[in-house]
């Protein structure tokens, strides 16, 4: 669609961005006029970060679907909503129009309400990148459920421990997944984390690699047998219809786990409404997207990428989104440039780490494709190094193509800081700008704003933001209390991120990565603890300490310390073994890059580990490490030193 706030010249950013913050009821009222509402807010915003409480268009009523769906019926029914790519190129790519996926999410709300599922309700979802996902999310929206999507790279046991956390009833899920050459048995992970679960009721499995599983009576359900019978019911004269439940503005649309220093990972709550127009605000300004675009957003839906830039912030403002269910390496690493010419992809929005390890296979793969439909590159995740964003600027943006480097959280639900595509200028390694509404402030330790330059003239400082935006967190799943420790009290009345930035003097902003314990390896994020606890369940681990270290391609890469008993066999099976325990409590993903087996950890006579000694030796560095006079055996430095890997 277009829009009356879809910005358009860098001084209407600038109008934009002092009307957001010098009167933010009046801007966002003006925003949220165009959309569907079944009724309107009686106050634009409430809050304080004290408790934390924020309230954006209070008492309004509505369904999210509506407006990712239904609103766009009328002019653009036949217009595909979805273009799904999948795994294997020589497969067949689908196509799903407005009309067809306002079918299939009516069937899928009527399925979950056939088997008990009431407005509220958590609906743990756990599928490779089919269309039947965004079928199960919207199902959700739809009836009024809280959809909690786990990405397919997690461990039984991780998802057992978010099941437990959202007393979830219900599970969504596939047999298995393709990613590349692998297939992933999801039934059987599932089948895992329900050993000893109290409160899931019915699974609900589509069929995809016809994989063998098990199908328990009574618990185990076809997805495509319920879709039937769902058709059947809701079938009048030829329509389908399946009434949106009508949500209140703040009442959760999903919860999506996420790591964070210490303890298990924490399930951020969104709200419908807040969500909803924030998504939508920032896809049209950030993307300047235009009707007809395909916009290739690469992530997964299990991340918060996938949920706001492939699923509702498109599908709110009618566009086409492209959905790969597989891998960027294969069959080989010119899948994404294929991808991009094949379906003429106007957006392609992706993460440093995928350059990096793209550009780790030279010019190659991009013979012979054309990207002349490319207009406009992102990138998100991480920060970006110069390089990377110089080779997608020029091997595959062809020097034409503005580059949006879009900072942002799982906890701000969409963009905060980022140029606008062709609108506001770029900054090769800078996120820039902040989205209008989004008032960001450098701090230091004590909370004051940073006022002096260092010696290159920038400001440097922790990046916290003021005032509330429409999609800011509204809690963690079942403790308010941790939301507001992990996110409101480092600081008074400020939201903390996590992360250490640097500001010049056009008052762009360069994210220079976390200043917490949560590493972002390949872009994904992770606790340090929460590693440090998996290996710890080793048996014969008696202590370790993680840390991350640069990264040529994820970024940056893990790093573990392992004080260690008796070793069952030689040191390499032992690494192994550790591996294998690390896979099994949170995933593949969380595998340490790098194991020392160590005799001590650097201490101080109180007993904390000094991680910033393991972080420079992990690092590399061979001279100073500060500091090391208050250590508890300062001898230990030297062993850990010399046997770095
Ligand atoms: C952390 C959030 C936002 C969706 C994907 C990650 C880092 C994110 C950038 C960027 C530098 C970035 C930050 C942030 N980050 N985008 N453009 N430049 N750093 O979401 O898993 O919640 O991780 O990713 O450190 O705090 P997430």
């Amino acid at each position: 669609m277009s829009y009356p706030y879809q910005i358009q010249s860098l001084e209407a950013y600038h109008k934009a961005y002092r009307e957001s913050v010098e009167d933010p009821e009046t801007f966002w009222a003006s925003v949220a006029g165009h959309f569907q509402w079944k009724k309107k807010w009686s106050r634009v915003l409430e809050w304080n970060f004290k408790e934390p409480r924020v309230e954006w268009f209070k008492d309004a009523k509505l369904n999210i679907t509506e407006n990712c769906i239904d609103r766009h019926l009328a002019e653009k029914g036949e217009t595909p909503a979805i273009i799904w790519e999948p795994n294997n190129p020589q497969e067949r790519t689908r196509i799903v129009t407005y009309n067809r996926l306002h079918k299939r999410v009516c069937q899928f709300a009527q399925v979950l309400k056939n088997n008990g599922v009431k407005k509220g309700d958590r609906v743990c979802i756990y599928m490779g990148m089919v269309p039947e996902l965004a079928y199960a999310v919207l199902g959700c929206a739809r009836i009024g459920a809280i959809h909690s999507v786990i990405f397919g790279g997690f461990s039984a046991q991780s998802i057992a421990d978010r099941l437990q956390d959202a007393k979830a009833e219900f599970i969504v899920t596939c047999d298995g997944a393709y990613r590349g050459n692998k297939d992933i048995p999801l039934k059987a992970v599932i089948d895992d984390a329900l050993i000893g679960n109290q409160t899931v009721k019915k699974v609900i499995v589509y069929t995809r690699t016809r994989t063998p599983v098990s199908m328990i009576k009574g618990r185990d359900l076809w997805w495509e047998d319920e879709m039937e019978h769902a058709e059947h019911q809701i079938e009048k004269e030829g329509k389908i219809e399946f009434p949106a439940e009508e949500m209140d503005a703040e009442d959760p649309l999903f919860i999506l786990y996420t790591s964070g220093s210490t303890g298990k990972p924490k399930g951020v709550v969104h709200s419908s409404a807040g969500y909803m127009v924030w998504t939508n605000y920032t896809f049209v300004n950030t993307f300047q997207y235009q009707p007809g675009d395909i916009h290739f957003c690469t992530a997964d839906i299990g991340w918060i990428t996938g949920h706001s830039y492939i699923l509702y912030g498109p599908l709110s403002d009618g566009a086409t989104t492209l959905m790969f269910e597989g891998i960027p390496t294969w069959p080989d690493a010119g899948r994404f440039w294929e991808i991009v010419d094949k379906h003429q992809v106007n957006i392609l929005y992706t993460a440093p780490t995928a350059i990096r390890s793209l550009m780790g296979f030279g010019l190659d793969p991009l013979k012979g494709k054309e990207l002349s439909s490319l207009k406009i590159l992102g990138t998100v995740g991480e920060p970006i190094n110069v390089e990377a964003w110089n080779w997608y600027h020029e091997h595959v943006g062809k020097k034409r193509c503005p580059i949006v480097d879009t900072w942002w959280q799982t906890e701000t639900g969409g963009c905060m800081i980022t140029n606008l595509a062709g609108i506001t200028p770029s900054k090769p390694g800078w996120a820039t700008l902040p989205m209008p509404g989004v008032q960001p402030i450098l701090v230091d330790e004590n909370g004051k704003e940073v006022t002096e330059q260092d010696e290159n003239g920038l400001w440097k400082g922790n990046l916290c933001i003021k005032a509330p935006w429409p999609s800011i967190l509204r809690t963690t799943y079942g403790d308010h209390e941790r939301c507001r420790l992990n996110y409101f009290s480092a600081y008074e009345n400020l939201y903390f991120t996590g992360d250490g930035a640097l500001k010049d003097e056009n008052g762009f902003y360069r994210i220079t990565g976390r200043v917490d314990d949560v590493l972002n390896v390949s872009g994904h994020r992770l606790g340090t603890a929460e590693i440090e606890n998996a290996i710890n369940m080793h048996a014969g681990v008696v202590e370790s300490a993680v840390v991350g270290y640069p990264h040529d391609i994820k970024g940056q890469g893990v790093y573990a310390f392992v004080i260690y008993g008796h070793m069952h066999g030689d040191a390499e099976s032992t690494r192994k073994d550790l591996l294998q325990t690390v896979s099994r409590i949170i995933g593949p993903i969380a595998k340490p890059d790098k194991i020392q087996f160590v005799s001590g950890l650097p201490k101080t006579r109180s007993g904390k580990i000094m991680r910033r000694i393991l972080r420079k030796i992990a690092e590399g560095e061979t001279g100073n490490l500060g500091d090391t006079t208050t250590l508890l055996d300062p001898g230990v430095v030297d062993e850990i030193r010399q046997g770095r890997i």
